[in-house]
Order: C-alpha cells, then sequence, then structure tokens
C-alpha cells in the first residue's frame, strides 16, 4: 500500500536532516495540543480494529499502536491514520522482534556466546526485513542490560555481564534492524531497552530496585546504549526499576542529563509497559497526574499503554505546572524517527499476500548463530565428537524434543519450524539406532486457570522430584551404548518475571543424571537454558558437557552437527557460571579488594582472604570460556611499545597455534588492568575479540590496536578519563588464563 500523506504534498522530501527539521516544525506548529498528546501516548496489543481505536486514531489521539494483531490490522490501522487523520500523521507501529520474526534465532544470550557480531548482523537484519513485510516499523530491542545475577530471567534476553561484548552485540543488532537508511522499506528502527540498570535488581527479583555507583552507572550499564546511540539508533525505551531510589521512567539524570545533553540523543524515548503510571506504586507520584508531569520533565516521550499524558496533559500545561516546551521536544523526537523512518514519504506498509515463510537462506543463517553459540564446556576421554559409528544412542530428556522450548522465551517464530534435537539425530542415523525417553512422569501437568495458576505450575515444574519417569529413562539407556541427555530449562523458566532463587538443574534433573550415572555408560549432556545454571556436583558424572542455550529453531541440527564433529564448538561464555547460587553476584571483571585471594602461593593458605569457608571462590567456568575438540596455545602477549603518551596507540598481539588436529574458530580476546589509578580498576576488562579460523598446526599473529582512549574510565568527578599508569595487557582464550604483557601511559 502507498501512502501518501499530505505533508509530501506541502514540503519536499529532503534526506538531509534540515529538511526534516523543517517539515517538524511545519507539522507541529499545526498540532492542537490533543494531537501533540496523541502522539505521545501508545496504544496496545489490538488484534482487531474496534470502533473506539479508529476513533482515537482518526482523532489523532495515538501516535503509536503496539500491536500484536494480524497485518491487516496494521495496514488498516495505519490507513485510518495517514488517511482519516485530521492531519495525517502516521502511527510508528511497534513489536517485540526480539530474536527473530518469522525466522527465529536463538536467544540473545545464546548470540552473545557466539562473539560474533557480524553473523548477529546478519540475523537480525532477516528479522528487520521479516517484521517490516509484516507491517512493523519498529521493534522494542535490542535489550542490552548487563545481568550479573543469573537469577535474574531476563539475563536471557540481554548480551550477559560485560560492557563491551553486549555494545558490541547491541551495534550489531541495531545495524541488522535499522539497514544503511533507516527509510528503506526493509528497515525497521530499534528501541534499545531498558534504560538503564535494570540488570542489577536486588536479588536477581524482575522489577526490584537497583542500587549503582555513578561510576559504575556510566561504565558499565549505560556503556552498550552509548555505543548504540553512537551507532545511530533510534529510540529508547526508559526501564521499570528504580536507580538509586529514582524510577528509571522519570530519571532526569539518566534521561535528560546523560542521554540529551551529554550524549545529543536526538531520537525518542517509550517507557516501558504502563511504566509511567507505575510512578505511582514506586511512591514518587501520589496521581497519574503527577506521573505524566514526572516522566515528562525527565524526559520519557511516549507512554505504553497507560494513559496519564492523554488523561492529564491538557491540565498540567494550562495550570503551568508542565511547560509546553516540554511537550513540543518530544513531539519532534518522535516526529523525527518517523520521518527518518520515511512513513510520510510513501513507505510501504508490508502486508504481503501470504505471510513470508523461513527460507533455506534464513534458517542456514539461524543454524551457524546457534551453531557458533554452542559452548563446550567439559569434554573428557575424547567423549566428543562421537565416532562415525557410535552404535546406539540412549537419549534422555523432554527437551531433546521440544519444539517449542528450544525456541526460548519471547519467540515469534512459529515452533513447527523448530527441528529438535531428537529429530536430526533421528534423520541422521535411522530410528532404530535412537531410543528415547522424557525421563518426565507419563502425564505431564498443565497449569490451571485460576489465578495464580501459570506461577503455580511453573513453580510446580521447577521444584518437582518426583522420579516418576526414571524407570522407563534407566530402561532406555541400558539398551544403548551412548547416553546422550538433555537437561536445563524449559522456554518459560527464563525471560520476564522468571526470575529463580536457585540456579540447579530444575526439578529431579540432577537426581536422574545420578541414577543414569550408576549405568556406567558414557554420558554426553547437552544443557538447554536461557540462563547460566549450577550443576557442580552432576558435572563430575557427566563426560561432555555442551552448553546450548535456547538456540532457535535450528538448535537441533545445530547441537547434532556439533555433537557427530561435522562441526567444532567455538563458543564461549557471555557470563561468568557460577559454582552455586551464594557466589551471587560474580562477575569477571570484579575489583581486587585488599585482600585477594590466591589459587597458588601465600594467599592460597592464608585465612584472612576474601573467599569463602565451603567452597572455592572461583567461578565454576570463567566469562569468555569455551573448550574446542582442537586445542589452541597462546604465546605470550606482546607490547608494541613499552610507553605510550596520552593520545597514543599501541598494537597488543600474540601468536595462536592450533595445536590440535581438527581445524576450528578460536574466539581470541583482549584484556587490560590498570595497577595503580585513583580509583581502584577491575582486575580485568574486555577490550577487543577476534573469531579467527585455523587450520590443524596453524600459527596466527593476532593483533589488536589499542588506543590510550580505550583505557579511560569515569573517575569519581564523572570525568572519562585516561589516567597515566601501569597496565598490564591479555591476549587469552578466556578471561582467567593468558600471560600478560605490560606497558605505560604517560601524562
Ligand atoms: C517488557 C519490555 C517489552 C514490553 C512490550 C514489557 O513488559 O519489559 O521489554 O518490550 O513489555 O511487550
Amino acid at each position: 500500500m502507498l501512502i501518501i500523506p499530505f505533508m509530501t504534498l506541502l514540503v519536499p522530501a529532503h534526506s538531509h536532516a534540515w529538511g526534516i527539521e523543517s517539515r517538524i516544525e511545519a507539522l507541529v506548529s499545526r498540532m492542537t495540543l490533543e494531537e501533540k498528546l496523541g502522539q505521545m501516548s501508545q496504544g496496545g496489543l489490538p488484534d482487531r480494529v474496534t470502533p473506539a481505536l479508529r476513533d482515537l486514531i482518526r482523532r489523532g489521539r495515538l501516535g503509536s499502536v503496539f500491536g500484536y494483531g494480524s497485518p491487516a490490522v496494521r495496514a488498516e490501522l495505519q490507513r485510518i491514520a495517514t488517511k482519516e487523520s485530521r492531519l495525517g500523521i502516521p502511527l510508528i507501529i511497534g513489536n517485540d522482534v526480539i530474536h527473530g520474526w518469522i525466522t527465529g534465532f536463538p536467544i540473545p544470550l545464546a548470540q552473545a556466546a557466539s562473539w560474533d557480531p557480524k553473523l548477529v548482523q546478519d540475523c537480525s537484519r532477516v528479522a528487520g526485513r521479516e517484521s517490516a513485510a509484516d507491517g512493523i516499523q519498529w521493534t522494542f530491542s535490542p535489550m542490552m542490560d548487563i545481568a550479573r545475577d543469573p537469577r535474574w530471567g531476563r539475563i536471557a534476553e540481554g548480551y550477559g555481564e560485560d560492557p563491551y561484548l553486549a555494545g558490541r552485540m547491541a551495534v550489531a543488532t541495531v545495524r541488522g534492524y535499522q539497514g544503511a537508511s533507516l527509510a528503506a522499506p526493509d528497515s525497521i528502527a530499534a528501541c534499545g531497552k531498558h534504560f538503564v540498570g535494570y540488570g542489577a535488581a536486588e536479588g536477581g527479583r524482575d522489577y526490584n530496585s537497583t542500587w549503582i555507583p555513578e561510576t559504575v552507572l556510566r561504565d558499565v550499564y549505560l556503556k552498550p546504549f552509548q555505543a548504540t546511540k553512537e551507532a545511530g539508533i533510534a529510540s529508547f525505551m526508559s526501564a521499570f526499576n528504580a536507580i538509586n531510589g529514582v524510577p528509571a521512567s522519570a530519571n532526569p539524570l539518566t534521561l535528560r542529563k546523560i542521554l540529551r545533553d551529554e550524549w545529543k540523543f536526538d531520537g525518542f524515548v517509550v517507557s516501558d509497559f504502563t511504566a509511567v503510571h507505575e510512578l505511582i506504586e514506586h511512591g514518587i507520584a501520589s496521581s497519574g497526574a503527577e506521573a505524566a508531569r514526572k516522566a515528562i520533565q525527565a524526559g520519557v516521550d511516549m507512554e505504553m499503554i497507560s494513559d496519564d499524558y492523554s488523561r492529564n496533559g491538557r491540565a498540567l500545561v494550562e495550570s503551568g505546572q508542565l511547560d509546553r516546551k516540554l511537550i513540543d521536544d518530544s513531539v519532534r523526537n518522535i516526529l523525527r524517527v518517523k520521518f527518518r523512518l520515511g512513513l510520510f514519504d510513501g513507505r510501504p506498509q508490508g502486508l504481503p499476500k501470504t505471510r513470508p515463510a523461513p527460507t533455506s537462506t534464513t534458517l542456514a543463517l539461524s543454524n551457524k548463530l546457534a551453531q557458533e553459540g554452542l559452548v563446550l564446556l567439559k569434554n573428557e576421554r575424547g567423549a566428543l565428537p562421537f565416532p562415525r559409528s557410535i552404535g546406539r544412542i540412549a537419549v534422555i530428556g523432554a527437551l531433546a524434543n521440544s519444539k517449542e522450548d528450544q525456541l526460548g522465551c519471547w519467540a515469534a517464530a512459529d515452533p513447527l519450524t523448530s527441528v529438535t534435537p531428537l529429530e536430526a539425530l533421528r534423520a541422521r542415523l535411522g530410528s532404530g539406532n535412537v531410543v528415547f525417553a522424557s525421563g518426565e512422569p507419563a502425564v505431564v501437568a498443565k497449569p490451571d486457570n485460576g489465578p495464580g495458576g501459570w506461577d503455580r505450575f511453573l513453580r510446580k515444574a521447577l521444584t518437582d522430584k518426583s522420579h516418576a519417569g526414571f524407570p522407563a529413562a534407566i530402561e532406555t539407556a541400558r539398551k544403548a551404548d551412548v547416553v546422550l541427555l538433555f537437561l536445563g530449562e524449559k522456554r518459560d523458566f527464563s525471560g520476564e518475571a522468571s526470575s529463580r532463587s536457585s540456579l540447579d538443574l530444575p526439578g529431579a534433573q540432577a537426581d536422574l543424571v545420578a541414577e543414569i550415572a550408576k549405568l556406567g555408560k558414557p554420558m554426553i549432556v547437552v544443557i538447554m537454558a536461557g540462563r547460566p545454571l549450577t550443576f557442580h556436583e552432576s558435572a563430575r558424572k557427566m563426560d561432555a558437557i555442551l552448553y546450548a542455550w535456547h538456540g532457535g529453531p535450528m538448535a537441533g541440527p545445530a547441537i547434532v552437527d556439533t555433537l557427530f564433529g561435522d562441526r567444532v564448538p567455538s563458543g564461549k561464555l557471555p557470563v561468568t557460571f557460577p559454582r552455586t547460587v551464594g557466589q551471587v553476584p560474580i562477575y569477571y571483571d570484579h575489583l581486587n579488594t585488599g585482600r585477594p585471594p590466591g589459587q597458588t602461593g601465600p594467599a592460597a593458605v592464608d585465612h584472612y582472604r576474601s573467599k569463602y569457608l565451603d567452597i572455592e571462590f572461583t567461578p565454576e567456568y570463567p566469562f569468555g570460556f569455551g573448550l574446542s575438540y582442537t586445542t589452541f596455545h597462546y604465546s605470550k602477549t606482546r607490547v608494541s611499545r613499552s610507553h605510550a603518551p596520552q593520545g597514543g596507540h599501541l598494537t597488543v598481539s600474540a601468536e595462536v597455534t592450533n595445536a590440535g588436529g581438527l581445524a576450528g574458530d578460536e574466539v581470541v580476546q583482549l584484556y587490560t588492568h590498570q595497577r595503580s589509578a585513583s580509583i581502584a580498576r577491575p582486575v580485568r576488562e574486555l577490550k577487543g575479540f577476534q573469531r579467527v579460523h585455523l587450520m590443524p598446526g596453524e600459527t596466527r599473529t593476532v593483533s589488536f590496536e589499542l588506543s590510550t582512549r580505550d583505557l579511560a574510565f569515569t573517575n569519581s568527578n564523572m570525568r572519562f578519563v585516561t589516567e597515566p599508569g601501569r597496565f598490564e595487557a591479555w591476549i587469552s582464550p578466556d578471561s582467567v588464563s593468558g600471560q600478560p604483557g605490560t606497558f605505560e601511559v604517560g601524562r
């Protein structure tokens, strides 16, 4: 459908910014206050065009809808806005395109495990194209909340614990959605969320308060957002949480001072779902009017779902409580993105005759990303890859054959597009060589429809220790030469409002491991989950562990091809895996303390050290860790100069050798540490990474260019500075190993 709105006739289309600005001014000057407040309001979840909705849009009272409706509904709403409203201002139609749309992709945490921004960009390009064709112009993605607490279920939706890695992934995702030009009909606007600090929820409990020193806020939590701002992201979403007592959706420091004044962001900010109205529950507003005032003053341009802006905006302005200019600014920010999207200039509304289906090309991309995100955590006695003739395999665990669960939380893709590991194995080996048991009771409980029924169901599923499915599973395992066990989380165990107090394998899974181990057969374990899990005791009984997250529709073939060695695992952890939930928060870029514990040397036996009595202080698996079927050796790290002046550059390099017998990819990582500065610096900080492919026996010099600017941090005066001093640099396979080189940065 071609939209030819009246504005196109009044003002010629310009790609220049000033062209857009003058068109915005022309339009704003004609808008009534109600129409302005309408632009600042987003209506929700229409699955059909109701008379009430039609009326609101016709009267210019909604600037956006967020719709799970059909493409036809979306096209009709857009038609009403552009053809039947007084000013013909198009809607911006948003949706949660989180990890794929028609073609599903792995959950973002799994994407981060690939450490392959180029591939992530290619995949989000597909998601952008598919959703644009479906009449969507704006996605509420990427989520780039730094998460250092795996109890928080939304860790699944982001890129893990590190600001640099998360920033690279978020930028790649934005570039994929937004394409070369936002105005291209197959581009959609990205929305970076949740601004900001949401992942630091106390106790890992969703929506909970966060307490974040401003230095950490700037250098950790805000970093990926800043990177996407630099990359031209169109919008941000303000978060649910309070930061140091001030809700993120009415926070003048983050939204006004940092985002607008310092970063000069000129797109728009939408609140999270009813987050404006929730300012009342937070306890910083006593009415919807006060909530609207505080949110607008702080810089939330558009209100999602709740309607405090449209209800109270006029009274706030007329009583002098709210400066009209702030409303105009918000409207400008929203219109700017609509112009950039080409919505005023005949951007097609999508609406293909038949809904596009995933293609072999898009599924191949999904498969590749799922494969690159697989992290091999353990592989003893060459358990993997499987030999070509492996005999009979017993596949145990419902997750081996769940088309829904492998898609993960926030999946938009049709589960029928999923190929499960069991299906992929049977296709490869023939059904006769693969025996299967779910390990679960024959009749699996379903949620009841009563209030709280869904939560009761999830709690039971997570805590039920029933062994009812064990006899069949053990019988099945007995018949086979090898046991391939699928453990982990159903998709609803992670994601929004899915916090857990325990990170252990759900239900009776650890008991199942113990029972099957008694058979003495090789036990290969694939863990699918939306978060790091703790399985310290069970791991000892396993010969190999492949961490597969929720890998999307092609998780099955990606896992099976990897188990058989057609592909060599290369994923690395984007988040630290604790030994037990009691170590949380645990992350690699912590400070040293005055009494660091040690694994060797005198610190290892000194009682008065920062450690635990009952468990090692180290994680189960560190950030950046992941094994391969081949072995990579790293030389000592070299630095091109021992002294760099401020503003200077140096090259950090190391030789990486594939010392094993298989070709494979290795994700080579660069970390630095400043030994002494005005405030304590993390023991290591990730500054770069490269995925390199090495043939057996091949040695490659892997180099990184480092500027002294890359070593800057926010000091106690909130200035972003590189302080002179001594530094160490590691080129290493993970965040804990490697032999550092050293250098000095001058004044
Ligand atoms: C979530 C957002 C999401 C929005 C719309 C909220 O509950 O926090 O991430 O984009 O709903 O679905």
